[in-house]
């Protein structure tokens, strides 16, 4: 049987607390579409971890929790600016085109991030009826190629955005990686650095499911109850959602996780780093780990270990880890890698 473990951390079960959790919560009758006593307690959670003047709704997904956000803050005259390789543009199906209406200016990058030198030459037409509007830059934290953005890089794009009327997203449907790489807390990566709407993940690091939409300016949140309704992501069951992330957010569940997951790229990084007829691609910073394996060894390898080929014209594999990797598992992994090169 083909092991799974890498092919993308949402291959991965749910964790033991949060079945737990959801067990718990399980019992008689409560208020549907989040008017419980769960979601008041998730919600405090939250505030914790982020302080008590944002606004945060739970989603299902995450392709709807960047959507649906963005949507209460962009016009179908506006546009959105993001890497090439953000999730925004590649995998969620023309929904922001769809569901926004608006238009995606994306930017090429070598290692999945935006800087300010990058966005200054798409900055043109404000005022102008004849061009889409500049709103938003989203970035995404870690980035799809498994890259960090430093506070002070966040800062700097922050500061940009706003300098020229513009809001910052983060698509961080792995946020916890982040912050467990960085050993920071949520708070000072996203909203104490400027970040005005951030996507929040769980589903990546052990939850079964559930997102969330958090605004730092409630402004901007005005209508989203109504968005998430009209948009099809209002939880009638809202307490499964809610249980998951208290136990989330509560004794560094989040932070264990990734923290692990985080540990087990590396180690692969160091595994196979030295192999010479294979490189990795990009920096390994989370969980993710890029190598470019010359196409006739990729069979023998996914034979054993299923895995993405993320950039097929360069034959650049993905391998991405999650709480539960085993260190056995990234051993063997390693191990088969080296030998399907040398046998050739
Ligand atoms: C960076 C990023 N954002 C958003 C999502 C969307 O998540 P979902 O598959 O739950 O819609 C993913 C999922 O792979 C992702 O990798």
């Amino acid at each position: 049987m083909i092991n799974d473990s890498f092919g993308s951390d949402n291959h991965s079960g749910v964790h033991t607390e949060i079945l737990k959790a959801m067990e718990k919560v399980n019992v008689g009758f409560s208020i549907a579409y989040g008017d419980d006593e769960y979601t008041k307690r998730a919600i405090e959670k939250f505030y914790e971890h982020f302080g008590r003047e944002i606004d945060v709704y739970f989603l299902y997904n995450g392709t709807a929790t960047n959507i649906l956000g963005l949507k209460a803050v962009v016009d179908s005259f506006n546009s959105i600016i993001c890497a090439e390789t953000a999730h925004l543009n590649v995998h969620e199906c023309c929904g922001p085109e769809k569901f926004i209406g608006c238009k995606l200016t994306t930017i090429k990058t070598d290692d999945g991030k935006l800087t300010v030198e990058k966005i200054k030459p798409y900055l043109t037409g404000f005022g102008d009826p004849h061009v889409a509007q500049p709103k938003v830059i989203s970035i995404t934290q870690p980035t799809e190629l498994g890259t960090l953005y430093s506070v002070k890089e966040i800062k700097k794009l922050a500061d940009f955005a706003h300098k020229n009327k513009m809001l910052l997203h983060v698509d961080g449907a792995r946020l916890s990686n982040a912050a467990a790489a960085l050993n920071l807390g949520f708070k000072e990566i996203t909203k104490d650095a400027g970040v005005d709407l951030l996507s929040f993940g769980g589903t990546k690091n052990g939850m079964m499911f559930g997102e969330a939409v958090v605004f730092f300016d409630k402004k901007l949140s005005k209508n989203f109850e109504y968005i998430r309704k009209q948009g099809m992501q209002l939880a009638s069951k809202m307490r499964y959602i809610s249980a998951q992330f208290e136990a989330f957010l509560s004794n560094d569940l989040w932070l264990k996780n990734a923290k692990h997951a985080n540990e087990m790229a590396k180690l692969l990084y160091e595994k196979i780093k030295n192999i010479t007829e294979i490189k990795v691609t990009q920096k390994v910073e989370c969980n993710a780990v890029f190598v470019m394996i010359p196409k006739k060894y990729i069979p023998t390898i996914r034979s054993k270990y299923f895995f993405h080929v993320f950039d097929e014209m360069n034959s650049i594999a993905r391998f991405m880890c999650s709480y539960n990797t085993t260190r056995k598992d990234v051993i063997v992994l390693s191990e088969i890698i080296k030998k399907a090169v040398l046998e050739k």
